[in-house]
């Protein structure tokens, strides 16, 4: 439920404090103190158009990761997973806001969704045969 946030305190026994806002990044983060997180996991959209979802109508750009690196501590490391598609965009996008490319890692799976031939490049090939030409099939 957006809005939300909860707060736990020694989790695992570790003695760290985790606090889970459940809301719009894009809010959040403007409401967060400039240098005020340790590290950026996320897996953000893909621009695919999955499922039709509105979400997923493009990569996150610039001024997003601008946003990220203002709330990041000096040295704070973003880790951001991207589409096998679109990752490249992303990666520019947050190369730009001013991180330093560190290393990329590249996962192979099969997850069963057809994403190669759903959405904005596959069906436009696939309905209009552009796609077999371009595969010489
Ligand atoms: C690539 S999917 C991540 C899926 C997730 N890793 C999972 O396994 O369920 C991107 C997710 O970002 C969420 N999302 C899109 N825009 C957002 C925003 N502005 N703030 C927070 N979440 C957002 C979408 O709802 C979607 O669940």
């Amino acid at each position: 439920m957006p809005g939300r946030s909860f707060s736990f305190a020694g989790v695992a026994g570790w003695g760290v404090s985790v606090r889970i806002i459940n809301a719009d990044c894009r809010e959040a983060m403007a409401a967060m103190n400039a240098c005020s997180v340790d590290a950026i996991v996320t897996d953000p959209p893909y621009g695919l158009r999955f499922m039709g979802k509105g979400w997923d109508h493009g990569v996150p750009g610039v001024e997003f990761w601008i946003e990220a690196l203002r709330v990041a501590k000096p040295g704070a490391h973003l880790l951001a997973f991207g589409g096998t598609r679109t990752y490249h965009r992303l990666v520019c996008a947050i190369e730009d806001a001013g991180f330093e490319i560190r290393d990329q890692i590249g996962w192979a799976f099969g997850s069963g969704f057809p994403k190669s031939r759903n959405g904005a490049w596959g069906g436009h090939g696939a309905q209009t045969g552009l796609g077999a030409d371009r595969h010489g099939t």
